[in-house]
């Protein structure tokens, strides 16, 4: 069945069950729901109590384990004791918001600049990738004068009521405004050129944003796709829509809030993995390891505009203990060598899904790179299976695997585990994968 899916939709617990499970878990539900209430989501036909991580494995209240092959925020592992122990110190030190002066932030931000294009001098610090996305907005809107945003049909970036309006993914009802052009991406698929093709999107957009009378101001997207179904190839199809962009006077924002940070096992950020130079740079999740923070580098004439304009200040973005957090994350990532390891394991795992789709025919396909792949489940016509793809992930939850979906039709499961996922985790998924895929197949 090929039903839209909203982002927020997948695998989340029907409220309508408060049957499900035992006692103790039947009234936490039930306290979820009288103390925060009809947007209460949570995951899994079943909900999961969990009370303890550690590294790729998190433990329930009961005692199970279940190896996370969902969470892309503790990249490091959860409970990373370096981290802890980063923002232990510092709080116990100080901890306070960025209108005095501290070494901490303008070392850490050297640093960050450091990964990124030189045209990218300067940095500003948030605490989600929401805030980030909503401040990138202003950046680029204010610099073009244009109130146009190109983004992909299954996007999401965010909460914010403006980052809402360009994540096609977030509406259960009704659509993004006017001045918001969805590119049709799950189309990108059965394109001979995919990168000729995603500029041509490009191109009508702004066509179609100046015929609105808003104009473009900027092509946003994550640039592994993640809601959209996980997209990481061809590499360098994006670069033909940016060169159109800058030739049209609009700018490109890269959200790497999910590829960021070594993810895909080729570079630190996503959008160099395409050879790309964005305008805007948007960052978050792992930034911390759980730790709330979040950044948007861009140049400084773009932040000097907007300044002219309209203060910004943001009361825990790039606290003392939120640097704290962001530069032990760096310096983990860089000792345990992550983004190398993110390549090799993440190789054996693609390669690993890739034998189990050979023996299993609803596997239509598996794509991605580094630690984030994505793997779609079909039915026997080879139209995405969301039902099957949801019965999957809860047989999974049964044999000890916790794992999301993503994708338009919600028939991608999104394999992003922490970063310290080894050989042996790969090998415990692959096994409980294939258990799962026949257990869940067989009333299909
Ligand atoms: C690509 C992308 N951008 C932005 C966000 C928003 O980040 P946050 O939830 O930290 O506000 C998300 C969250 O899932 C995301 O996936």
């Amino acid at each position: 069945m090929k039903d839209v899916r909203t982002i927020l939709d997948q695998n989340a617990f029907s409220f309508e069950r408060l049957d499900a499970g035992d006692a103790p878990l039947r009234t936490l539900v039930q306290q979820r729901l009288s103390t925060v209430g009809p947007m209460a989501m949570l995951f899994y036909e079943q909900p999961l109590h969990i009370v303890r991580g550690q590294g790729c494995w998190l433990y329930t209240a009961d005692g199970e384990r279940y190896l996370d092959v969902y969470n892309n925020v503790p990249a490091l592992g959860h409970a990373h004791p370096k981290v802890a122990e980063a923002v232990y110190q510092q709080m116990r030190m100080l901890n306070v918001h960025t209108r005095y002066l501290h070494e901490g932030i303008h070392r850490y931000i050297e640093r960050l600049l450091a990964t990124l294009p030189a045209s990218l001098d300067r940095l500003v610090m948030t605490c989600t990738g929401s805030e980030s996305n909503d401040l990138a907005l202003r950046l680029v809107r204010q610099w073009t004068g244009k109130q146009g945003i190109i983004v992909t049909d299954g996007a999401y970036h965010g909460n914010t009521s403006a980052v809402t309006e360009v994540s096609p993914s977030a509406y259960k009802r009704g659509a993004p405004p006017d001045y918001v052009y969805q590119i049709p991406f799950t189309e990108l698929a059965q394109q001979a050129d995919p990168a000729a093709w995603f500029a041509q999107q490009v191109e009508r957009g702004i066509d179609e944003l100046e015929q609105r009378g808003y104009g473009c101001a900027a092509l946003l997207v994550d640039t592994i796709f993640s809601s959209d179904g996980v997209f990481a190839d061809p590499v360098g199809f994006l670069q033909p829509a940016v060169q159109r962009l800058h030739a049209r006077g609009a700018l490109f924002i890269a959200d790497e809030v999910q590829p960021g940070f070594g993810r895909t096992g080729d570079a630190l950020w996503g959008f160099l993995r395409h050879g790309l130079e964005p305008d805007v740079v948007t960052m978050g999740k792992p930034m911390g390891n759980g730790f709330p923070v979040a950044a948007v580098a861009a140049r400084e004439e773009l932040f000097a505009r907007l300044n002219r304009e309209v203060g910004y200040f943001n009361t825990f973005g790039g606290s003392t203990a939120a640097v704290a957090a962001a530069t032990a994350v760096l310096d983990v990532l860089e000792q345990e060598q992550l983004i190398e390891h993110a390549r090799r394991v993440g190789g054996e795992l693609k390669h690993g899904l890739q034998q189990l789709q050979t023996t299993h025919p609803e596997i239509g396909a598996v794509r991605g790179a580094g630690l984030f792949l994505g793997l779609d489940l079909v039915d026997a016509g080879g139209e995405p299976d969301a039902a099957r793809t949801t019965a999957v992930i809860n047989a999974l939850r049964q044999h000890g695997v916790l794992i999301g979906a993503a994708g338009k039709f919600g028939n991608t499961l999104k394999i992003r585990p922490p970063l310290c996922f080894g050989s042996d985790e790969t090998a415990f998924f692959l096994q409980r994968l294939e258990r799962a895929l026949g257990v869940s197949g067989a009333g299909h």
